[in-house]
């Protein structure tokens, strides 16, 4: 088995940068290199303020760059130098052509894969980090063959799918539930390669919580715990339809279905709806892989987890023009909070982009506040919507004068608020659309706000302006 001295990263991403940072603080013997195509993020990486604002990033960042943590755009000196290739770009849903707006664009992957072999004069293992179609790592061993003009070179590919969440990136990554790794484990090089890399995480992670697996259990394994964590999101989301129907409440439903351990109280918080980069991606790309098996019940079955993840969203939007009278033309709506959960400032599928293009189209003017989201990004996200948007830097300037307030992300910062000082600043009647639960409501009634509170009972006040 090889000893890993050297490792690089292709793709210095939210995945690629934080999970390189906690190799080389864990392992001061191995220099990690991270590799990009883009010149300014990688400038950020180098500098004070890096890309991805992460809790707990800066510190892991600052106290091994320039150590044994590189960051540069030398993609192909990077390929050179290292033993172990870490490729972790970026896999979108494909736009156009065969499965478009399911399948997964392996373009970035391929182009990867191609630089990896023209560069590499040395076996190489080569680790995929980004979550990527299951058989993609015989598709890549393909172009890695084919492509690499000496034919000595011996590339042995593992599949290392990442579950870190954004967030609490820096926490999961210390302490993982587990590490898998998937590798040809029926032969020789395969369970050396597999080795290999277990024994880099074994510097910090329990041996007995690393677990192999052969390539495609690994790659479905990524696939299926996403569609699992977003399934139990939509479960909980159907059920507070049915809690405002019924006048239950979604919270107790939830506690008590939760303490049941084969349920467990995890991941059951009825929100706006699931964003990220990853959940509706990746259950569209198993649907497709489903489809592609002639699975059609299955794959069916994966939609409907991203069906009721959009049902929710215009079910919000709903809520909010019925509530304020059926008309919510010109009025000021502020959002609080744009990320699509706390402690990150990344919008990828974030719910604020359809719920405030929902809202736009009912004629709302949005008011846009997000402790980590810059203007520039809202820009990008709400294209040709801006005419209807103002960002602040401030909650209380997105808040004076406005008709509604909307809780987009869970913020902590947003408990905290005066929301006495808040509704006296605000037109009349006020509303608080609380799309993630967060406030306390019976402080926000005895206050005078009219609140709607997704999946508890519905406020009388809102059940009989929709029914008017
Ligand atoms: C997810 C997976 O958790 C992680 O393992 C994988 O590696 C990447 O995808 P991430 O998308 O970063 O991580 O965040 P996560 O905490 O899973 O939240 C995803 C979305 O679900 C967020 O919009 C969040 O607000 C929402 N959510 C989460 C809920 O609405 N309710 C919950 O109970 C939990
Ligand atoms: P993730 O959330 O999966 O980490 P990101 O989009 O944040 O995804 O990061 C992927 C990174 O991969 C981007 O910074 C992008 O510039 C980089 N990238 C894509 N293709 C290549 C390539 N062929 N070589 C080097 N870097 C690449």
């Amino acid at each position: 088995m090889v000893k890993i001295t050297t490792i690089c990263c292709i793709g210095a991403g939210y995945v690629g940068g934080p999970t390189m940072a906690m190799i080389a603080l864990k392992c001061p013997h191995i220099k990690v290199t991270v590799v990009d195509i883009s010149q300014p993020r990688i400038d950020a990486w180098n500098s004070d303020e890096l890309p991805i604002y992460e809790p707990g990033l800066d510190e892991v960042v600052k106290a091994c760059r320039g150590k044994n943590l590189f960051f540069s755009t030398d993609v192909a000196g990077a390929i050179r130098e290292s033993q172990m290739i870490f490729v972790s770009v970026n896999t979108p849903t494909k736009k156009t052509g065969l499965g478009s707006g399911k399948a997964a664009d392996l373009t970035y992957w391929e182009s990867a894969a191609r630089t990896i072999a023209a560069e590499s004069k040395d076996n190489k293992i080569i680790v995929e980090k980004s979550t990527v179609p299951v058989r993609t790592a015989e598709a890549i061993e393909k172009v890695l063959k084919r492509n690499c003009s000496d034919a000595s070179v011996q590339f042995d590919i593992l599949s290392n799918p990442e579950f870190l969440a954004e967030g609490t990136a820096i926490s999961d990554l210390t302490a993982p539930d587990r590490v898998l790794i998937g590798g040809k484990i029926e032969n020789e090089a395969g369970q050396a390669a597999v080795d290999a890399l277990a024994e880099v995480y074994a510097n910090w992670v329990p041996k007995n919580q690393i677990i192999t697996a052969n390539l495609w259990s690994a790659e479905l394994s990524k696939l299926a715990a996403n569609a699992f964590l977003a399934q139990r999101i939509s479960s909980i989301n159907a059920m507070s339809a049915l809690c405002e129907a019924t006048g239950a409440d979604v919270a107790q439903v939830a506690h008590s279905i939760g303490t049941d351990s084969r349920i467990g109280p995890k991941f059951l918080n009825a929100s706006v709806g699931f964003g990220g980069s990853c959940f509706q991606k990746d259950i569209l790309n198993l649907a497709y892989i489903c489809e592609c098996h002639g699975l059609k019940e299955v794959a069916d079955y994966w939609y409907s987890v991203v069906g009721m993840n959009d049902y929710q969203k215009s079910r919000f939007v709903r809520r909010v023009v019925s509530a304020m009278f059926n008309t919510i033309r010109n009025k000021k709506i502020a959002m609080l909070g744009f990320a699509f959960k706390k402690d990150t400032g990344d919008t990828r599928e974030t719910p604020a982009i359809d719920v405030g293009k929902g809202l736009i189209e009912d004629g709302a003017q949005l008011a846009i506040y997000d402790p980590q989201v810059k203007e520039d990004q809202i820009a990008y996200d709400m294209e040709g919507m801006m005419g209807n948007i103002t960002c602040y830097k401030t909650a209380k300037e997105a808040l004076q004068d406005a008709h509604a307030v909307t809780i987009m992300t869970e913020w902590d910062e947003f408990k905290s608020y005066d929301w006495k000082e808040i509704y006296d600043v605000m037109q009349k009647p006020a509303f608080v659309f609380d799309g993630r639960l967060i406030l306390d409501h019976d402080h926000l009634r005895e206050i005078g706000f009219i609140v709607y509170a997704l999946g508890k009972p519905i406020d009388p006040f809102i059940k009989s302006a929709e029914g008017a």
